[in-house]
Parts: structure tokens; sequence; C-alpha cells
């Protein structure tokens, strides 16, 4: 039987519409807030999904030691690397032996290694993080946006998963792959047991491989807060990829790695995402891999760091989203990594008569009148009329490194002048847009 309903549903499952081409929109805003500012105007960068925090000084050691490590070495990375990113995922409940893991120089490129050699469509939660739609459309496969629940982003709504799944399969599809992100960028939250669980029941059902980004697992807000990666439920059709990017500010440093199951399918694809690496990139750089095998054996110094990132991470987090809810947004609270994603759908009607009508308006009204540098939700994906966007406030620590060090020591980094005025400026800009 064809209901009304379930003709709804069909005509929203639409494929996503991506371009693989022009610069990653994360990156074009980073570069346009930079020449702006370099012209004077005054911008508070919420608009980059980067942890401006300095270098953790041993590391920067472990990379002057490692300089002697010039030859190419095996395309996974050396025995010691592996073995302690094996142990980094056993801390956390994941049995892993070293060859299980590849290194890589960041995980974007083990992302898009890993859609050009498993089969079939992909599922992607909407919103979702900027890259997973064009990765899919440079391999050649469908990306189908399924939207997120009420109570956190990174996972698909259940039902509406086995929905697109049945009609993206009648539309002609194959849709084989679901991409998780948690804690999750753009919405800054990380998905509860019970919905991890639901998903990986689906993919039993479905027979669909989860690929699990735990970039931002280390940057829990509540410290005993209980995370579930699907590779505790469905160990044999998750594969999990990590990095050091984001926990340890390293973004520029190229640092991720990638867990593969045990089973001869899991084996396979590791062997075929190390082909793909042997014709693109040949390995995790000697000096990188000396920096990983110490970052990923988490001595003290390393957990300690961690730990006091994540409440920065958190409490700025949290500042910002007090400052959206009292703006008149809705917002789901953060409880990971270091984003935030408002809806202004309540203030429809105000922010028309300030011609914002959509999410690129308002991204732009947000920029160009109020000194405020966010990227619209159509960007992660979501619909275009939205009035969402995604304020990265890991921006706010400061912009030299004093101020980023400041941000780290202090027992209250929302006191300290310069996070307290980039508060204020958002704050500000915000009563300008609504009121
Ligand atoms: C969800 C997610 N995955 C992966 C990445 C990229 O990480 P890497 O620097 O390891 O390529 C990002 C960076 O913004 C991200 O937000």
């Amino acid at each position: 039987m064809d209901t009304g309903e379930q003709r709804t549903r069909r005509r929203n499952v639409r494929e996503r519409e991506t371009s693989a081409r022009g610069i990653s929109p994360n990156l074009a805003l980073d570069q346009l807030v930079a020449r702006r500012q370099a012209a004077g105007e005054s911008i508070v960068h919420l608009g980059f999904g980067e942890s401006r925090l300095p270098v953790f000084p041993p590391l920067a050691d472990r990379l002057a030691a490692g300089a002697d490590r010039n030859a190419y070495g095996p395309v996974a990375g050396d025995h010691g690397v592996r073995a302690a990113v094996a142990g980094y995922f056993a801390r956390r409940r994941l049995p892993t032996e070293a060859a299980q893991v590849l290194l890589a120089p960041g995980s974007k490129p083990l992302l898009l290694a890993l859609q050009l050699v498993h089969p079939g469509d992909v599922l992607l939660p909407s919103p979702c993080w900027v890259t997973y739609g064009p990765q899919a459309k440079l391999a050649g496969k469908h990306a189908f946006g399924v939207p997120i629940p009420e109570e956190c982003g990174g996972v698909p709504d259940p039902a509406a998963l086995r929905d697109t799944i049945r009609v993206a399969r009648g539309l002609g599809h194959d849709p084989r792959i679901v991409v998780l992100t948690s804690p999750d960028n753009p919405t800054g939250t990380y998905a509860p047991a019970h919905l991890v669980r639901e998903i990986c029941a689906v993919a039993e059902e479905e027979d669909l491989l989860l690929v699990s980004d735990e970039i931002y697992r280390d940057i829990l807000h509540d410290p005993d807060a209980e995370f579930l990666s699907p590779a505790e439920v469905v160990p044999d059709r998750t594969i999990v990829v990590t990095g050091l990017s984001k926990s340890l500010a390293l973004g520029g440093w190229r640092i991720g790695a990638a867990r593969f199951p045990t089973t001869p399918a899991g084996e396979r694809m590791r062997d075929d995402v190390a082909s793909v690496a042997s014709e693109v990139w040949s390995t995790l750089a000697g000096p990188m891999q000396s920096v990983a095998e110490y970052a990923f054996s988490e001595p003290p110094e390393i957990r300690d760091r961690l730990r006091d990132d994540a409440r920065l991470h958190g409490t700025v987090a949290k500042a910002v989203y007090d400052i959206v809810i009292a703006a008149g947004a809705l917002c789901r609270p953060p409880t990971g990594g270091f984003y935030v994603y408002p809806d202004f759908e309540p203030l429809r009607g105000e922010l028309a008569g300030q011609g914002v009508t959509d999410g690129d308006s308002l991204q732009s009204r947000l920029i160009d009148h109020l000194g405020i540098a966010v990227l619209a939700g159509v960007h992660f994906g979501d619909d275009p009329k939205a009035l969402r966007f995604r304020a990265a406030t890991s921006m706010l620590y400061g912009r030299t490194r004093d101020e980023q060090r400041a941000a780290q020591r202090a027992m209250d980094p929302l006191s300290l002048p310069h996070v307290a005025d980039a508060l204020a400026g958002i704050e500000q800009g915000l009563t300008k847009l609504t009121g």
C-alpha cells in the first residue's frame, strides 16, 4: 500500500546535491576571513573547524627527534606506531592488533580511500561534515542524506534510515555504506548508546558497512560520559577512523588512523586501502609517525592535556550555546567537540525583515553586517532554506599563541578579556540580527 505519507517521504528522499569542484567551503571561508581581517575588518571568526591551540611542547620534541626518519617505510606505518594506535583503541574497549591499523596523512584520505574501495552508494546523516558528500562524488557514488534525530547529530534517525534505504533501492540505487560521526561536526553532540545500537541493528538487517568517524572522541565535555562506538556492537562491519587534528590541535601535521575488522572482509578492505595509499600518499611521513607513536601511547602528560583541553572546549561551546538560546534560537546542547548548530527558525519573521530568508543569506548577513563568520547549514547538506549555521567555538581561544595558552591555563577562560570580548561581540551581533 502506498500511503500519502509514504509518497511524501519518497519525495523527500533525494540524492544530496554536492559539488566536488572548488575548494571546500570550510577552507574557502577561512581564507576569506583571513583576507578581510588582514584588511582591517573586525570579525569574530566562528567559521572554521579547527582547534586554535598551540602545539603541546612534547609533541614538537618528538617531531624534532623524528626528523632523521627520511625513509619511505611500510605503507601502513611502522610496527611501533601501529601498535601504539592498537593500544589506544584497546583502552577504549576495542581490543586491537597492530595489523588492524593503518596510518595516513590525516583521516580525510582514509575516508576517501574507504569510499573508493567499498562498493555501493553512501548514506550520510543530514547535516554532516562538509567533506563526506564531495568524497562520495569523487568516488563515483550516490550520496543520500538522512535526517538526524532530535537528540543529537552525527547519526541518521533509524526510522528515516530504513525508509531512505528502501526508497533508494526502489530508485535503482545500492546504498551500502553509512558514515557516522560521534561526537559530531556540525552539531557538537555525541550519539547516546541506544541510538548507536539501533543504527547497528539496521546495519545488520540491511548488510551495511559502518564508517565511524571518531576524530572528536577524546573531546567529550563530561569526563564521565558513556561513549559507545559501533565497533563495540558490530565489530565485523565497522571501520573506525580517528586522528590527532582535533584532540591535540594538530590539523596541519596531518595524522590519521583507521582500525579495520579482523574478518577476511576487513583484512581485504585494509589491503585495498593500503593499495590506494601506496599509489597516492605512500605512507605517513616518518617524523609524524614518531609524533603519533608517542601521542597514541597516551603517557600521563598527554592524558592530562586531553582532559584539560576537553574542559576548555566544553566551557566555551556552552557559553556560545547560552548566547544563541538567549537570542531566541533552538539548539541542541553541545556535549562533544567544539561546535554549536543553532536554528533560527523561531525568528524567521524577524529575520525576513532584514532580507534573511535562508542559510546563505543568514551567513552573509552575519559576516557582512554583524562581523560574525559562520558556515550555513546548507554546506553540511542541510535544507538550503533552513536558518541554521555551524559556529566553531574553538576559534575563540585567541588569535595569538599567548592568548591561546592563557585560555588553556585559566580556571575560568570566559573571564579572560579576549574571550569575553569575542563572546560579547557574538551577543551584540545576534541581538542586532534578531532585534
Ligand atoms: C568529522 C571530521 N572528520 C574528519 C576531519 C578531518 O580530519 P583530518 O585533519 O584528520 O583529515 C574533520 C575536520 O574538520 C572533521 O570535522
